[in-house]
């Protein structure tokens, strides 16, 4: 079989261009076979840098392993400053290699028009939906049909949980074996309470503030299993994955952050994520999700409760109008 021969000084060129179009379009290509991502992940420009340096090294190197091997890459360039293929084509390059890299230094130096900096809104107000600035936390206030339904759970020893820690609580049951499943609170209300249940009376403030005990752990729960990942066990912002983000979580236990908002406000961020920011939000995308999609209006707002218990602080009074 005929070996195909092409001269030194085009396989060059074409090696250059080979490794950089497997650097650009290669790796992100198989990025996504990896991945499973739906896009791909793009190649750093500085190892980008480091790849082509490395390449024209390793080339530079074995073209001048011998006198052959460079006379050979030579050979097209002294043909071409002679002009042996044609005078125009010398023309040509001669003019286009200053004229390339003095377009390259004029780019890199003229002055750019740019979009004045301004800083990230933390709390942007202009889609942020009238409605909901006097939303109250219905966890935090409950009606009181719902607290006669916990006193009757609670004298037939059949308090319901939300069906998240409903398994923890059987797995209780069969361990610990208690009289009644609120032994499992250490609450001083639910305390309380049990203490009232043999005369059979219960106290409808003691059952209130109980009930409020049993919708904390329950916020504290559904906390622990979604948001603690980015906002932390501590609530400040601190989370396993918290370090991953160009925009942090928020730590909730600042002055700044949720206790300087209205409760409907908080509920609104959290319902609509990152997703529902507008443009004065940005730069940055907020890596914060969109908890419409997998949180009930009732679990939100248990978290809500659960958050700002935990931080420690109390939502702002909306502004009477
Ligand atoms: C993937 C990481 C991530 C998870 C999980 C997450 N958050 Fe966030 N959250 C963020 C980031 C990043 C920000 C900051 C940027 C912003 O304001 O959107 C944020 C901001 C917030 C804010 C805005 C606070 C303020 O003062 O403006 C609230 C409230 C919030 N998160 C609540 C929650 C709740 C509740 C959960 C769980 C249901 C949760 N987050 C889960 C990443 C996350």
């Amino acid at each position: 079989m005929k070996k195909l021969k092409i001269g030194t000084f085009p396989a060059t060129i074409l090696t250059l261009l080979v490794v950089y179009a497997l650097v650009k379009w290669g790796i992100p290509a198989l990025s996504r076979e990896v991945t499973s991502l739906p896009f791909p992940l793009p190649v750093p420009g500085t190892l980008m840098f480091f790849y082509m340096v490395l390449t024209v090294v390793a080339l530079f190197l074995i073209v001048t392993f011998s006198d052959e091997g460079l006379n050979d890459f030579l050979r097209p360039v002294k043909k071409l400053l002679r002009g042996g293929y044609s005078k125009a084509l010398r023309a040509v390059v001669l003019t286009a290699i200053p004229a390339v890299i003095g377009w390259q230094v004029y780019e890199l130096t003229v002055p750019k028009v740019e979009v004045p900096s301004s800083l990230r809104i933390q709390h942007p107000s202009s889609n942020f939906p009238r409605s909901f600035e006097a939303k109250k936390n219905p966890a935090a206030a409950p009606t009181g049909t719902e607290v006669e339904t916990f006193m009757a759970e609670v004298k037939a020893n059949e308090v319901q949980f939300i069906a998240q820690v409903q398994e923890d609580i059987e797995h209780w049951l069969e361990e610990a074996e208690p009289e009644h499943v609120l032994e499992f609170f250490p609450g001083p209300a639910m305390r309380k309470l049990l203490t009232q249940l043999p005369s059979g009376e219960l106290d409808r403030d003691t059952a209130k503030a109980a009930l409020l005990e049993k919708t904390l752990f329950e916020g504290r729960a559904l906390y622990a299993m979604n948001c603690r990942a980015c906002h932390g066990d501590s609530v400040a912002g601190d989370g396993p994955m918290a370090d991953g983000f160009k925009l942090r979580p928020i730590d909730f236990t600042d002055n700044g952050t949720i206790e300087t908002i209205v409760e409907g406000y908080t509920f609104w961020r959290v319902t609509n994520g990152g997703p529902g920011l507008p443009a004065e939000a940005t730069p940055w995308d907020s890596a914060m999700p969109e908890w419409k999609l997998s949180l009930t209006e009732a679990q939100r707002w248990k978290i809500i409760l659960a958050e700002y218990d935990l931080a420690q602080k109390t939502p702002r009074i909306p502004e009477s109008h």
